[in-house]
């Protein structure tokens, strides 16, 4: 029994359509689960999968946020329209986001905010590459992130998930194993005790994304700060995916 109640999202990124809004609810169908299981499609799909949720126990989940409440910020969606669309989570600041579209610490801060001020559950990301873990700098690179990331947040009786997802790992087949994503969560812990409190501490998830199939899925889950997983590759194929959240 872990204790915290796992979470296991489903990243689509840029791909899927209607045929795999369709496998992946029909997958879920009449199927129960004591863990929290959440898709995160294009924007454009949400309304579509809304429409099929109903059979299933599955939620969805934004994979980003505007900043802005609303305004003359094209191409943007707020966290009140993706609430008001039935949205349960936003993620926020992936490291593709931070690479590609040049989001920063500072941002995601506004960011948790504003999706804690609309009752959608923030998913702050945070990861070293491969040459800040070769120079041995990761903790203070996921330090940086979160204690920035999260700032002024006022976190009382709030509902946070954190994401260690070392960019290293994202999309190339190479996982991190158990016991190190078990370290970089104990530390993650450790450090939001000292930034808040032991309570607020221990009620954050923290998940893990990165290569996460059904094989390594097992392992990953049975460390004690692991609190579930953040699927990119592996939910695009919904047998996959089933198959790893039925080992929550
Ligand atoms: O957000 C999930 C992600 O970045 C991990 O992707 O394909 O390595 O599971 P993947």
């Amino acid at each position: 029994m872990k204790a915290r109640r796992p979470i296991v999202i489903a990243n689509w990124k840029l791909n899927g359509g209607i045929d795999l809004i369709c496998t992946s609810v029909a997958s879920f169908i009449g199927k129960h689960f004591e863990t929290d299981i959440v898709v995160c499609p294009p924007y454009l799909y949400m309304r579509d999968m809304l429409t099929f949720l109903q059979y299933s126990e599955l939620r969805i989940g934004s994979q980003n946020v505007s900043r802005y409440e609303s305004g003359a910020y094209t191409g943007e969606t707020s966290a009140q329209m993706l609430k008001e669309a039935g949205c349960s989570l936003c993620i926020i600041g992936h490291s593709e986001r931070r690479a590609m579209f040049a989001e920063n610490n500072l941002g995601c801060q506004v960011k948790v905010q504003t999706a804690l001020n609309h009752g959608l559950l923030p998913v702050l990301c945070i990861g070293e590459t491969q040459e800040e873990r070769a120079a041995n700098t990761t903790k203070a690179i996921l330090l940086t992130q979160l204690s920035e990331g999260l700032n002024t947040v006022d976190l009382a009786g709030k509902d946070i998930c954190i994401a260690y997802e070392p960019v290293w790992a994202i999309g190339t087949g190479l996982a991190a194993t158990p016991d190190m994503v078990q370290e970089v969560h104990q530390f993650i812990r450790t450090e939001l005790t000292r930034l808040y409190n032991e309570e607020i501490a221990d009620r954050v998830r923290i998940v893990y994304g990165g290569s996460v199939n059904k094989t390594n899925a097992t392992e990953l889950l049975k460390q004690k700060d692991i609190d579930g997983l953040l699927v990119g590759g592996a939910s695009l194929d919904p047998g996959h995916f089933l198959a790893i959240c039925e080992q929550v």
